[in-house]
């Protein structure tokens, strides 16, 4: 069983680093090492089994952290079983179309590697996070509030536990 497990996750304003967090508590609590890690304070990879990369998403795209973080270890990941997961409002109601276009946004992931399993998240919207330009430009247009489902979260990291489980 593949034991130690890098969340390694991209934000700005927090609700992605609060989905990392959940997922590493409930694998934690299926008996896997878990480190959860901005991927900006990453500097190795090597002594991980499993690397789980997740990203908020703005303006249609993955945070370039993100990309800069996978790029940067693309070679060593091939080695290694990654699952990903984006944060987004195109989630905000779990649908065939919003999945469809949230799809697009993990695209550039999963050109680097396939993943043993991809997540899909709702996000958050939090005026007072957000800076003066984006609370004029957003306002009235895109809804405020938490739409982050906890249990879509949990079980989607209790059935990767599950693969990660049977990965040699
Ligand atoms: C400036 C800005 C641009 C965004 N662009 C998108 C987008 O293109 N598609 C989308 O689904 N969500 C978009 N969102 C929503 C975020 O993905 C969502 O709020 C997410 O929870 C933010 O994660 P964070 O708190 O970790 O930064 C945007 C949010 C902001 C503030």
């Amino acid at each position: 069983m593949l034991k130690k497990i890098l969340i390694a996750y991209a934000s700005r304003t927090g609700s992605t680093t609060e989905v990392a967090e959940r997922i590493g508590e409930t694998l934690k609590g299926l008996g896997f090492e878990v480190e959860v890690k901005n991927v900006k304070e990453v500097t190795t990879i090597s002594h991980y089994d499993g690397i789980i990369i997740g990203s908020a998403v703005r303006m249609f795209k993955l945070l370039p952290e993100t990309m800069r973080f996978a790029n940067r270890f693309r070679k060593e990941i091939q080695n290694k079983p990654v699952a990903y997961f984006i944060v987004c409002l195109t989630m905000q109601e779990d649908t065939e179309k919003s999945r469809t276009q949230a799809k697009k946004y993990i695209k550039p992931l999963l050109e680097i590697k396939e993943p043993v399993g991809v997540g899909l998240f709702g996000g958050k919207m939090d005026y007072s996070k957000l800076s003066f330009i984006w609370r004029i430009l957003f306002k009235g247009k895109i809804p405020e509030g938490d739409f982050r489902d906890w249990n879509a979260i949990i079980d989607w990291a209790t059935s990767l536990a599950e693969t990660l489980t049977k990965v040699e």
